[in-house]
């Protein structure tokens, strides 16, 4: 297994990938509606505000997340978002998910972004830094569904202040029903 944050040679499994995998886990629908997110994000996102942790065993794409940028109006913090996440169907549950995740918040320390959010199970990505943050600490870009899955961590060792906002999403993510 190796990890990558080079997006170009998979440009046109990613999306696929998502699909496939969200359809296992949480039906077709919400299959289509990741897999035209993961679409949209890798055509519409300025270089700069995207980065990817890929896991590849040769020719084949195990698992991937996607980092976007999160600006805040009145801060000048670099943040990134960590979504989506997903681990091949007949993949998961061996370790992949943590891996990736650690490998991309590698990838994110060394170019110096200062604080990574997620929106996700408390549960699985508390196991890898995460803790649950609240809206005065850290706005969302739009109205959370589910608040008690906004997540997120410090990538550097100083204590962290509140991030003033507001904040705005790219604008593959700038769509409430995502939210
Ligand atoms: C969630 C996901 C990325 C985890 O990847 P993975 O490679 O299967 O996870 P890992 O092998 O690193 O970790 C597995 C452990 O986490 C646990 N786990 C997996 N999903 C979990 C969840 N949603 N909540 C709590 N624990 C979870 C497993 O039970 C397992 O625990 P164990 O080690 O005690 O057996 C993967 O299952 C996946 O792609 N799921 C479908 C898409 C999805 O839900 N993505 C996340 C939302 S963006």
């Amino acid at each position: 297994m190796k990890f990558s944050a080079e997006i170009p040679q998979w440009r046109d499994s990613l999306p696929k990938l998502f699909q496939q995998v969200f359809s296992d886990s949480e039906g077709e629908d919400e299959g289509k509606v990741i897999g035209a997110l993961v679409s949209d994000l890798l055509s519409n996102t300025p270089e700069d505000d995207l980065q990817a942790a890929i896991s590849q065993d040769g020719p084949k794409v195990l698992g991937c997340i996607l980092f976007s940028r999160l600006r805040f109006e009145q801060d000048t913090r670099q943040v990134f978002l960590m979504s989506p996440v997903a681990v091949r169907t007949d993949r998961q549950k061996s370790g992949v998910g943590q891996k990736l995740i650690r490998f991309g918040l590698e990838g994110l320390r060394s170019a110096n972004v200062d604080y990574v959010v997620t929106y996700g199970d408390p549960a699985y990505y508390g196991r890898s830094g995460f803790v649950p943050i609240s809206e005065d600490f850290a706005p969302a870009p739009m109205p959370l569904s589910h608040p008690h899955g906004w997540l997120g961590q410090a990538l550097t060792e100083t204590e962290t202040a509140p991030f003033k906002g507001p904040s705005h999403c790219v604008e593959a993510f700038n769509k409430p029903e995502l939210w």
